[in-house]
């Protein structure tokens, strides 16, 4: 039998094929941990429980992926990860946070969207997108840029910056800060060209071909901005007190995302608190800010639209918040929303290093996923590393192997 080094079936170039794929368990059935247990979702496969949380690179031109993405991106589809979440990618060109995030708009945005997708399904790898608006919090510096500018200068990204201040907007014309863009109060006009903004980008997240898609409802843009009474202050039927109010819009984009992406994974990622002073609910029983008790209503209420996970992280719509940081400081709010919703599936993120607390946020059911970001900068192989941490074995890929046996 001749001994030949098998190419992937079908891929645009020769790479060799990965049996099993990279960042499978090899070790006996009984023995694989919780962490490498493969997931199904909506009938697509996971290998694995380790995914890439999605990053902004700020390294877009006029909102194109470039080839620093597909080196970035490509790179975690080499190393072991279950699935990668790409960036915040914004369905309107006013929707980026800075001027060089990534776009998803027009139709030229697609081909080098594809490329990096078709490779990363050739390492075996499922790749989904974050689709993303900015809302109050658009027309901002990049972190770098913000840093170099020093810390009393102001984050909104003016014109002649490349930014558009007077082009930004939210539920209401609050902004986020004093120096960030003052936003227009969306009018019902502008909901609706953007439902269709996000259909038509997931007409294009299907011609790229991902797996799955993530809404992006978190961090103090604009689907959070709206579920929040401290952004969000309308008199209308989309704002104010009342919880279905705030939830109506958020609601409608997820609804109409799913009925657009009927046969693939659908997430939404949600920030589970506001992490503002005060309780949540007064004793007059009105809201004051975003916390765990009206996460958990509308993620029934997701689940009931049909999405299939909520990425639960925190923060980021209340610029004077306080986050006590440490080892897995959002997975609480993963495990509150899994016991009020057991059959929806959570992933949960932040500050996770440590295989073996990983492994037991999902063997205890505290979560089905956990989601890496920085730790996955600074060690992008940390799923194989995980691996021997936990004692099996897990496959590296070929061109990888001898850093491994
Ligand atoms: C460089 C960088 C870019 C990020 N960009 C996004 C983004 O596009 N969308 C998002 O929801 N979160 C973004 N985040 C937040 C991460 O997805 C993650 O939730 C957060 O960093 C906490 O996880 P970690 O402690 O593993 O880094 C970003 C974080 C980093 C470090």
């Amino acid at each position: 039998m001749p001994h030949i080094n098998k190419a992937v079936p079908n891929a645009y170039q020769y790479f060799p094929l990965n049996e099993p794929s990279i960042g499978t368990c090899t070790s006996s059935e009984k023995e694989v941990p919780a962490l490498f247990r493969p997931l199904v979702l909506r009938g697509t496969e996971f290998k694995n429980r380790i995914f890439v949380a999605p990053m902004c690179q700020y390294s877009s031109d006029n909102g194109h992926a470039t080839d620093w993405h597909l080196v970035h991106i490509g790179g975690f589809a080499t190393r072991g990860v279950g699935a990668i979440c790409m960036e915040a990618t914004s369905v309107v060109p006013e929707g980026r946070i800075a001027p060089e995030d990534a776009g998803i708009w027009t139709d030229t945005q697609i081909e080098p969207l594809r490329r990096i997708v078709n490779f990363c399904h050739a390492q075996g790898t499922k790749i989904g997108i974050q689709l993303a608006h900015a809302g109050r919090k658009a027309s901002t510096h990049a972190p770098w840029v913000q840093r170099k500018a020093g810390s009393g200068a102001p984050h909104t990204a003016s014109e002649e910056e490349n930014g558009w201040p007077n082009n930004v907007y939210g539920p209401s014309n609050l902004p986020y800060a004093d120096d960030y863009p003052s936003p227009k109060a969306m009018s019902e006009q502008d909901m609706d060209d953007l439902e269709r903004a996000f259909v038509s980008a997931i007409g294009r997240c299907e011609r790229a071909g991902f797996d799955f898609i993530e809404i992006h409802a978190a961090h103090g843009y604009l689907l959070h901005s709206f579920l929040s009474p401290l952004s969000n202050v309308r008199d209308d039927v989309y704002g104010g007190q009342p919880l279905e109010n705030r939830m109506r819009f958020p609601l409608r984009i997820a609804d109409a995302c799913r009925k657009a992406w009927p046969h693939k994974p659908l997430f939404v990622r949600i920030s589970a608190s506001d992490w503002a002073e005060g309780p949540e609910q007064d004793e007059a029983g009105l809201w004051r800010q975003w916390d765990i008790e009206q996460s958990k209503i509308f993620c029934g209420e997701l689940q009931k639209l049909g999405v299939d996970l909520v990425d639960c992280s925190s923060g980021g719509n209340w610029a004077q918040q306080k986050i006590p940081l440490k080892h897995g400081y959002q997975v609480h709010f993963a495990e509150a929303i899994k016991q009020a919703h057991p059959t929806l599936a959570v992933s949960t993120v932040g500050l996770i290093t440590d295989p073996l607390q990983a492994d037991s946020y999902i063997r205890s059911g505290k979560a089905d996923v956990v989601s890496l970001a920085r730790e996955l900068i600074r060690s992008p192989h940390w799923a194989l590393f995980a691996a021997k941490k936990l004692g099996v074995a897990v496959k590296p890929a070929n061109q990888y192997e001898r850093g491994w046996y």
